[in-house]
């Protein structure tokens, strides 16, 4: 990063994102502590802090503004939407610890620190991902996240299809088989434009625009504003992962907080690979346009949803 960057005052928006950042670090912390809850048995030090080095003291914390905002659109307070924001936020945690192994993507680096296999062992981030996974559902189940038992089982499947199969690790198988992995020495299949939009919006958009549809869950809504949320939340989800592959090809290492240029070396499939930057970013602007078309129902109430597409096409990190 260079002097003027460092030096740049926050934006309204920054300064709300870091609001809601600090939020989700304090929920955070007070979810990982060392205190075994009733029915647990204890709290084994090494794992407990391979999910700290995982989940706290960085992020952008995107996905628990996602749901904060979407469900203030509804009148949902902040202190009751960041239980659901932290738990789609250590489910997020959880994805990126497997997805730097050196099964998965085998990097070194996140969010600027040493990657958990790094810090720890493989055994112990493989752990660590399974433990962070299993509490964000835990924290969905609570009181705390919202009064009524319908709503959060709710909040249960959303996030259940968000990072399953359908969703996120499907996402991730796909994005593997893209690589030609496991065609043992054969050639991969070439990919249609098709094939890699939907790779793309299952490993990354799915979870995104899941938060969204939490924070319609919080709310209660009706079918009309859930369908804007719906377009919104997909739209964003989508120019989210094309943004991350742009960085990749065009971010440097010390903003992104973890290597570049790795998709063009392990010949990943992604939109950017297949259509160039100048296409890709094409797109990402008429995602953009797409995710503030469908805020229209919300006047000014959206203001902060309408920044965060914004914030998602231009982000640095
Ligand atoms: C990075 O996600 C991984 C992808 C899903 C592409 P983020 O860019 O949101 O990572 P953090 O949470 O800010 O570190
Ligand atoms: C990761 O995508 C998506 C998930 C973790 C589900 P990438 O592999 O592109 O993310 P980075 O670039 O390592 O953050
Ligand atoms: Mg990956
Ligand atoms: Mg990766
Ligand atoms: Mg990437």
């Amino acid at each position: 990063m260079s002097a003027t960057e460092d030096t740049k005052p926050p934006s309204q928006f920054e300064q709300r994102l870091g609001g809601i950042a600090d939020l989700c670090e304090s929920t955070l912390d007070a979810l990982l502590s060392s205190d075994p809850l009733p029915l647990e048995y204890a709290r084994p030090q090494r794992l407990l802090d391979a999910m700290r080095h995982a989940a706290l003291g960085g992020g952008k914390r995107l996905r628990p503004m996602l749901v904060v905002e979407t469900a203030s659109l509804f009148g949902v307070h902040e202190s009751q939407a960041i239980y659901t924001g932290a738990a789609f936020e250590l489910l997020h945690c959880y994805s990126l610890v497997h997805d730097d192994l050196p099964a998965m993507d085998n990097d070194d680096t996140r969010r600027g620190k040493p990657t958990v296999h790094k810090a720890f062992d493989e055994a112990t981030a493989i752990l660590a991902g399974d433990a962070l996974q299993t509490l964000a559902f835990d924290v969905l189940t609570r009181e705390a996240t919202h009064s009524d038992p319908a709503v959060r089982s709710a909040l249960v499947r959303c996030l259940a299809t968000a990072s399953g199969i359908g969703g996120m690790a499907g996402g991730q198988m796909l994005d593997l088989e893209a690589e030609g992995r496991f065609t043992e020495n054969k050639a991969p299949r070439a990919l249609s434009i098709d094939d890699v939009e939907r790779l793309q919006r299952m490993k990354t958009g799915a979870l995104l625009a899941a938060c969204c549809r939490a924070g319609a869950i919080l709310g209660g809504i009706g079918d009309v504003e859930q369908r804007a949320v719906e377009r919104y939340g997909r739209a964003i989800g989508f120019a989210f992962q094309l943004a991350d592959d742009l960085l990749d090809v065009e971010g440097d290492a010390a903003s992104v907080g973890k290597a570049v240029g790795k998709d063009a070396a392990k010949n990943k499939g992604t939109f950017v690979s297949m259509m160039g930057v100048r296409s890709a970013k094409r797109k990402l602007d008429e995602l953009v346009d797409d995710a503030k078309w469908a805020l229209r129902p919300f006047g000014n109430r959206a203001e902060w949803l309408s920044a965060c597409a914004d914030f998602i096409a231009a982000r640095k990190s």
